[in-house]
């Protein structure tokens, strides 16, 4: 079932969408399920040879427009240049997906101040530089939006070895949180998911070291015991930022088959207590 579409299709007909990041992983998945529900997407990163064979390839599979523009979201000329040209080819711009990051694991100690930059970097100004150009774009120009950003778990709760990217992604769901309130006036609403883990390259090349991961079982971290599936993620994506969600802003929703919590609830490594101990500890307190 959570394989499977679950809006009406149709229902982001007449919207463009900017997807930053759109060219690999969850952003891929993402740009595919809006242009099968009548989207016009733009993908957009640093890699102009990556995003145009994913922007034929999606065009073709989904029968859809798929637009592939180069712009590295850090500088935020190439932001407003991407912008434009978003503009140029489709008329106008209803819709921006922050999905766009850069990541890796390392002691913090061992890091230069030159990569928790480029960490946090792409994350948050990444982030802040393309709200802030189309947000100007849509108030000067009285257009109903939203912005929806990909953030973590560890926007909240921080995550070591993960140091500029859980720096990042605080900043991002504060970004969300503010505007949501500053701009909703507007008419833009601004909303957040917070994914556990869903298999990518990108993330898994990155995020493990190479020779432990078989001992780090991912899927035995969380309550429902496994990884997230690329469609029921684009599901939520397609549901928040489409119309059906219009009362919905400043939202952050957590989709990680409760692995976040899995970790911070007092008792629950209580999960390995063996079901005749329970029976035995039940015997005692009736006497
Ligand atoms: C320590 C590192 C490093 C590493 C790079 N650096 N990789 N330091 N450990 N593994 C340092 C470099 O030495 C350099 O500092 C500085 O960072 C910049 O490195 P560059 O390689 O020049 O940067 P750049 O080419 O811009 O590449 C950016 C990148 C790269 C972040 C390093 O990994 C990238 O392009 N990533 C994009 C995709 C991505 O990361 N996807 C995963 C998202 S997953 P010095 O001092 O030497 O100059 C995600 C999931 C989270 O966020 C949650 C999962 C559950
Ligand atoms: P991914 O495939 O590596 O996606 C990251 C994308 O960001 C790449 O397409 C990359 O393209 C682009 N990018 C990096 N730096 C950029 C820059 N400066 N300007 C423009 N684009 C840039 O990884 P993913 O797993 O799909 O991650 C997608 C989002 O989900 C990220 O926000 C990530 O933090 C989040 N997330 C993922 C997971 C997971 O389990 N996969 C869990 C939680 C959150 P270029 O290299 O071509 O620029």
């Amino acid at each position: 079932m959570y394989n499977q579409s679950m809006l009406k299709a149709d229902s982001l007909k007449g919207k463009t969408i900017v997807v930053t990041g759109g060219g690999t992983g969850l952003g891929r998945s993402m740009s595919q399920y809006f242009l099968t529900l009548g989207a016009n997407v733009v993908i957009t990163s640093r890699k102009l040879d990556v995003i145009e064979k994913t922007a034929a390839e999606l065009s073709a599979a989904t029968n859809g427009n798929c637009f592939a523009v180069a712009c590295d979201v850090r500088i935020y000329e190439q932001v407003e240049n991407m912008l434009q040209a978003t503009i140029s080819k489709f008329g106008q711009v209803d819709i921006l997906l922050n999905n766009a990051a850069g990541n890796f694991i390392s002691p913090t100690e061992r890091l230069s101040h030159r990569a928790f930059d480029t960490v946090v970097d792409i994350v948050l100004k990444g982030s802040y530089n393309c709200t802030l150009a189309f947000g100007k774009y849509w108030i000067a120009n009285k257009i109903p939006a939203n912005v929806l950003s990909i953030v973590t778990t560890y926007a909240w709760t921080g995550s070591g070895y993960v140091v500029p990217s859980a720096c990042g992604k605080a900043g991002v769901l504060a970004l969300t949180r503010s505007l949501a309130v500053e701009w909703g006036k507007y008419g833009i609403r601004l909303n957040a998911i917070a994914p556990g883990p869903f298999p990518t390259e990108g993330a898994w090349s990155r995020l493990m070291p190479p020779d432990m991961k078989d001992d780090f079982d991912i899927a035995k971290r969380n309550a429902i015991g496994r990884v997230g599936e690329h469609q029921e993620l684009a599901n939520l994506a397609a549901y928040l930022i489409s119309d059906y969600a219009a009362y919905i802003t400043g939202e952050v929703v957590v989709i990680d088959g409760g692995e976040w919590i899995k970790g911070a609830g007092e008792f629950n490594m209580l999960d390995k207590v063996p079901v005749k101990l329970w029976d035995m500890m039940e015997m005692l307190r009736k006497g």
